[in-house]
């Protein structure tokens, strides 16, 4: 693995050292941010950056790094690792300080950023689709901050990996939210609807990008609540990330969505998603 960043320098991971009274240690008091490059070129880089920007804004952490910055930083990343596809992660904490739970008077935020190789999702992901299963969304109301405090995201995805299932739809009083790690897009009577953007789920910058494709290609969407029967009766599922791209859920809670195979929106919206990684 590439030498990752930390606090200003560059290190082997295995050197790597974050004090114990980190508050992304002891509180998950920090924020995140995942972003895909393509042939060493970052995709949708200013989403991303002004998403963090966002994140830190939300939860009051000072953005360490002007956009500058992060830019430079991302750049000699991409360059050191091996792999021209790749993914970025930058993680910013509050930093160190006493235990306390309010805010200590004078930190500095640690600032740890790594870049990996990243692999397409497995073929076989996309000609025959994916299990999911759902559950009650029993996350909290800043669902639209990108923090690193993940613990209900993590419980919920072991559930569908305990399943046999790739991913966790989360349902919240009778609406579809998000997935424990993606957006969800549905396709009721061949129009793709998307869970509006507000605090209960993440703004997905895939989703973004799916729904703008969706209005240049004249495919009719909605970005409006989708109930739990609507996700029931969908007769096309996706699930949206950075890192995964758009993979398609043909089994829910073991019954088939549509026909039980990858629909035809799907299809179309995953080959026009490869058009944007190759400007
Ligand atoms: C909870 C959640 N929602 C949505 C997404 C998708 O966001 P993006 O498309 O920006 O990767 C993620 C990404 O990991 C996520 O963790």
């Amino acid at each position: 693995m590439s030498d990752i960043y930390l606090n200003g320098r560059f290190m082997p991971l295995e050197q790597a050292r974050v004090p114990v009274m980190d508050r992304g240690f002891i509180f998950g008091d920090g924020v995140y941010e995942v972003i895909p490059v393509y042939d060493r070129i970052p995709l949708a880089l200013e989403r991303h950056l002004d998403r963090l920007a966002n994140s830190l804004e939300g939860v009051r952490i000072p953005n360490p790094l002007t956009r500058t910055a992060w830019k430079m930083l991302i750049q000699q990343l991409i360059a050191r690792e091996p792999e021209a596809t790749q993914s970025i992660y930058l993680h910013v904490t509050r930093g160190v300080a006493p235990r306390d739970h309010a805010f200590p008077k004078e930190t500095t935020p640690t600032v740890f950023a790594m870049a990996k190789p990243m692999a397409p999702p497995p073929a076989e992901w996309l000609r025959q689709g994916v299990k999911a299963i759902t559950h009650n969304d029993f996350r909290w109301l800043k669902c639209h901050l990108k923090t690193t405090a993940l613990l209900a995201n993590v419980l919920l995805r072991q559930m569908a990996v305990e399943a046999g299932a790739v991913e966790c739809l989360l349902i919240r009083e009778g609406y579809l939210t998000e997935g424990a790690a993606s957006n969800v897009l549905v396709v009721v009577d061949g129009v793709l609807l998307a869970p509006p953007r507000n605090h209960l789920l993440l703004p997905g910058i895939t989703y973004d990008l799916v729904l703008e494709i969706a209005a240049r290609h004249h495919i009719p969407f909605e970005e409006r609540p989708v109930t739990e029967s609507e996700l029931r009766r969908a007769s096309e599922i996706m699930m949206t990330s950075s890192t995964r791209e758009i993979v398609p859920i043909t089994l829910l809670d073991d019954q088939p969505v549509g026909n039980g195979l990858p629909g035809p929106l799907s299809k179309k919206l995953l080959s026009l998603y490869q058009e944007l990684k190759h400007p």
